[in-house]
């Protein structure tokens, strides 16, 4: 796809220096009266807790992810956790994952009390190798948590289709992918859960921390509502000890704002990316990112590869181009999970690209010059 010289107007007013990774200020500038508005009147209400943002921000992010159900948690670790202990997972389970992931994911399957059990990931769209999992089911696995890594959604029909065979739970970590599609259903909508963060830089961000859990069960809903606040049925009826883990009025203020801007917003990030790939087709030293036939991704992030990635980093920060490194120390070899026994050499693609990926500035602001300055510096860095 070509793109067009004006995408936006106005970008090329912007000042020509550096390039942020990231920029949530023009983002909250862009919805400023609205996003005031809406928090003034939670202030002025004073309800602050379990109100009514809540429940009809819970309602209209089940309809745009299409599915039955939507329970506001406090964070996204919070939604994976609670999604896997309503599941039934915890002491004796094991739980298949990603080592290539942010700690969040397993941080959420050990706190279950169960064992995290790591599958390597596919090259091309940094996903679950769902050919691999097969060969890491024993007696005692009890779940798959896919994450839909940078925006891209899982290969979901062959992990369904396992899941089935073998009788496990399905808990989606859509953290990075909101709005993303598979074959056409939002990417937390297959399996018997989708977890959700709403953490400031996420595609969908509040203004703080946030968290939400998708399903179509009705019990995974109605328990998920229990425990997030202190397993309570009623005022001071508690059927069974919960947490403390409820998404705020204010946050959800903020994100019913923001939820119908959210495909507009994703356009843009699309928009951007074919920018990029345009102009990055001839740098060879580059592997650009892939869409899967089956995707509609969603660029949470704009994350390429290169052999030389911790030079060409050092480049462009010295040219003012911020980047970012997801993941630079797979989750398998945190010292924090020592005592499961891995080492190096254990998931070889998911090793590499921890030592290749760069990521380079994406949000939906971006201007055409901007990511026009990005490549360049690129290619300059490769010309060198
Ligand atoms: C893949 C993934 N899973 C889980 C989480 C946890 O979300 P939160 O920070 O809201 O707890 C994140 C957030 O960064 C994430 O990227």
């Amino acid at each position: 796809m070509r793109y067009k010289s004006n995408l936006r107007a106005g970008a090329g007013m912007k000042k020509a220096t550096g390039v942020p990774f990231f920029d949530l200020k023009q983002e909250y500038q862009s919805i400023k009266d609205e996003v005031n508005a809406s928090v003034q009147q939670v202030m002025d209400g004073c309800r602050f807790v379990l109100g009514e943002n809540v429940n009809s921000f819970e309602k209209e992010f089940a309809s745009f992810c299409g599915t039955e159900y939507a329970v506001g948690v406090a964070n996204g670790t919070d939604a994976l956790r609670l999604a896997l202990l309503v599941c039934g997972i915890g002491k004796g389970d094991e739980v298949i994952t990603v080592p290539n992931t942010f700690i969040a994911t397993t941080e959420a399957i050990s706190q279950t009390g169960a064992k995290i059990v790591f599958v390597d990931i596919n090259s091309s769209t940094y996903n679950i190798d769902v050919s691999r999992i097969e060969g890491a089911i024993n007696e005692k696995t009890k779940a798959i948590v896919p994450v839909h890594l940078f925006g891209q959604p899982a290969d979901m029909n062959p992990i369904m289709k396992i899941a089935r065979e073998y009788n496990l739970k399905v808990i989606e970590d859509v953290c990075q992918a909101h709005g993303a599609e598979y074959k056409g259903k939002k990417a937390g909508s297959i399996g018997d859960a989708g977890c959700f963060s709403f953490y400031p830089s996420k595609n969908l961000g509040a203004f703080g921390d946030g968290g939400m859990v998708v399903s179509n069960g009705n019990k995974i809903a109605q328990k998920i509502k229990m425990l997030r606040d202190h397993g309570q049925i009623k005022k001071y009826e508690h059927l069974l000890e919960g947490y403390n883990s409820r998404l705020d009025e204010i946050q959800a203020a903020i994100l019913r704002v923001k939820l119908k801007r959210l495909d507009e917003w994703n356009k843009l990030r699309q928009k951007n990316v074919s920018i990029y790939n345009d102009l990055l087709e001839d740098v060879d030293e580059v592997v650009m990112p892939s869409e899967a036939e089956y995707a509609k991704h969603v660029y949470h992030l704009y994350v390429i590869r290169t052999h030389r990635r911790d030079e060409l980093q050092d480049w462009l920060k010295s040219k003012g181009v911020g980047t970012g490194l997801h993941y630079p120390i797979p989750v398998h070899l945190q010292k924090a999970y020592e005592y499961l026994g891995y080492k190096e050499g254990d998931f070889p693609v998911t090793e590499d690209c921890a030592k290749q990926i760069l990521s380079l500035p994406m949000f939906p602001e971006l201007t055409q010059k901007e990511i026009e300055k990005v490549v360049t510096e690129i290619k300059r860095f490769f010309a060198m």
